[in-house]
């Protein structure tokens, strides 16, 4: 567990990078993993548009709707007492023009605890990183494989296009945001992104070099099977003890085992 139990807050993380700090970051969905997630000292929780994939069981992010999105987020917000809690903003909620991003930005501060928002872009999304930085709401930034653009990319592969990479996270630091996810980016290009911008970066599948790390946690606990990810180390294989506890359950119930005498009212 993290010795240090003060509040995370955007100008914390900004200064973490400055004084050579790893940054930790995971995401979670509901309230008791959150609230794990933070008890184990994680500076940065994202409630990730990720909850398509590996809560809703889709095959992409895309289908996320800013009304799921804030319905976790809730649950996420008043279970972290110490993470800095950053929500996804979900396709398309912030390609219809400056307004409506600071409109339905302002809605997930607004109707959770949460205090800060992650959008997808780079340079593109400058003006709208720019708008919502104006109008007090804090933007992490997401560049490298961007999910939400799936179909335009034909698939997650490795992102290697080193001029646009650095133009991007200078673009989005110059609008303002705190930080930046580099997703799927070779280690020394991440490093030489990590060294060309103030603002932390934070990987994932993008090396060592990053000012702090990010994961998504059903890859993180093994419990998205089938879901072979090089970038991912298992920490544990929650999926096996699920299965088994329930298996268990199961056959207890049908031998009449469960309740036992314990588990009965007199
Ligand atoms: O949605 C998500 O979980 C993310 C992380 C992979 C960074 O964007």
């Amino acid at each position: 567990m993290s010795s240090d139990r003060s509040t995370v807050t955007v100008p914390k993380l900004v200064a973490m990078k400055a004084a050579g700090e790893k940054i930790t970051m995971l995401t979670a969905y509901d309230f008791p993993t959150a609230q794990l997630v933070d008890e184990a000292g994680i500076d940065v929780i994202l409630v990730g548009d990720s909850l398509g994939t590996v809560v809703q069981g889709r095959h992409t992010t895309l289908p996320v709707t800013l009304d799921q999105v804030i319905y976790h987020a809730e649950m996420v917000g008043r279970a972290a007492a110490r993470a800095l809690v950053v929500v996804d903003m979900p396709f398309p909620s912030f390609h219809l023009g400056k307004y409506n991003a600071i409109e339905n930005a302002a809605r997930v501060l607004k109707e959770t605890l949460c205090r800060a928002v992650k959008i997808e872009g780079g340079a593109a999304q400058a003006e709208v990183i720019e708008g919502l930085v104006t109008a007090g709401i804090p933007v992490m930034s997401h560049t490298g494989l961007r999910p939400q653009r799936i179909h335009q990319l034909g698939g997650h592969g490795v992102q290697r296009d080193r001029e646009q990479l650095l133009a991007d996270a200078r673009a989005v630091e110059q609008a303002g945001a705190f930080a930046l996810v580099l997703e799927c980016v070779p280690a020394e290009l991440a490093a030489e992104v990590t060294a060309a911008i103030r603002i932390p970066t934070i990987g994932i599948g993008a090396g060592p070099h990053c000012d702090g790390q990010v994961l998504v946690l059903h890859d993180l606990l093994g419990l998205t099977p089938g879901r072979v990810l090089r970038h991912v180390r298992r920490y544990a294989d929650l999926g096996t003890t699920i299965r088994d506890a329930a298996a268990r359950y199961g056959e207890d119930v049908r031998k009449g085992s469960f309740p036992g005498e314990e588990q009965s009212f007199q």
